[in-house]
């Protein structure tokens, strides 16, 4: 367990009505041990299922948070989100529509499944969508690709000591043969071009990304203040696209799970299979709950019902 140095003073935490609820819940689910830790990547296999935090940042830079909020983890499908939003800034909406769709598949995650007719990968939230976007990120080698899609997460996590776990990355890359196997599956197609493995280590190398729950909570906070990070003040994705990111984590955030996640917790938000979700409450607070043990469709069974306890309790739900 690898502990980050707290960017901000507990002391600094706010005392509130939001805060008291956070810790009730806290306390209310540590003992559910409901789910299993994700095994088919053998380095999340080592994950301790008693970690749990939840964090929540206004956008006047307001902390809420308890529990293990400070322990670091790979950020594994919730990268998936500002990957999506970087493509778009690189290529523009049109081109990356053509060869990534916006339809839920109701599959799950790892599904081997392209469109029949456009033969896109359905939505950037599954792994099929999200190699394809990752394969559009621009830059003239390997490296200068790695290093933007680095700047893109500083931006959105606001500080510069960030990196990737070379342990789970490598996990990743000798195990992957699925997430290889679409992917040549769409250069056959046209969705992708032939630098197949550069694109396959990127996404591994993204998903492998090292964040904690309280960074999290800061990237959703950025996407819930219309791309700007609220702690620096920095854009960290142009205004513009922000719209469409959300639209997807809407539609598609919680894999086979989006279309009752939308019904009760109304929200966009992403999940991830080492156990983190974001929740984003758009012009209000960003969200992050991490608990490491998930359900059959790979969602944080604690992380999800602190989502639903919180949108019920507050009426958070958009609609
Ligand atoms: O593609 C994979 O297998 C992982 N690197 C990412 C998977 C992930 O987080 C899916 N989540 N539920």
């Amino acid at each position: 367990g690898d502990n980050r140095e707290a960017e901000i003073n507990p002391s600094e935490v706010v005392a509130s009505p939001f805060q008291s609820f956070l810790n009730d819940l806290h306390l209310k689910y540590q003992s559910l041990r409901d789910g299993k830790v994700a095994t088919y990547i053998p380095e999340l296999a080592k994950a301790n299922p008693d970690l749990f935090g939840i964090c929540a940042i206004a956008l006047d830079g307001r902390v809420f948070e308890v529990g293990d909020c400070h322990q670091l983890f790979t950020i594994q499908s919730i990268s998936k989100v500002f990957v999506y939003g970087m493509v778009l800034e690189d290529r523009g909406r049109d081109y990356v529509l053509s060869k990534v769709g916006v339809e839920p598949t109701g599959d799950a995650f790892n599904a081997i499944v392209l469109d029949e007719s456009s033969k896109r990968p359905y939505n950037p939230m599954v792994n099929a969508g999200a190699i394809a976007t990752t394969s559009l990120i621009k830059g003239a080698g390997p490296t200068e690709r790695l290093n933007r899609m680095l700047d893109m997460f500083r931006r959105y996590i606001g500080h510069n000591d960030i990196f990737i776990d070379i342990s789970v990355f490598m996990s990743e890359r000798t195990t992957g043969h699925r997430n290889r196997a679409m992917a040549h599956l769409m250069h056959h197609f046209g969705m992708i071009d032939e630098k197949i493995d550069e694109a396959i280590d990127l996404y591994f190398q993204q998903c492998s990304l090292m964040v904690n729950c309280h960074d999290l909570a800061v990237m959703a906070a950025t996407l819930a203040n219309n791309g700007i990070n609220p702690i620096t003040g920095e854009q960290a994705v142009d205004s513009s696209y922000v719209k469409d990111i959300l639209s997807v984590m809407y539609t598609c955030g919680m894999y086979n799970y989006a279309g009752e996640w939308a019904y009760k917790v109304g929200l966009p938000a992403k999940s991830g299979i080492s156990g983190g979700i974001i929740v984003v409450v758009p012009n209000q607070i960003g969200i992050a709950v991490f608990s490491p043990l998930l359900d059959e469709r790979g969602n944080s069974v604690r992380g999800v019902k602190v989502c639903e306890e919180l949108s019920r309790h507050f009426g958070l739900h958009m609609f």
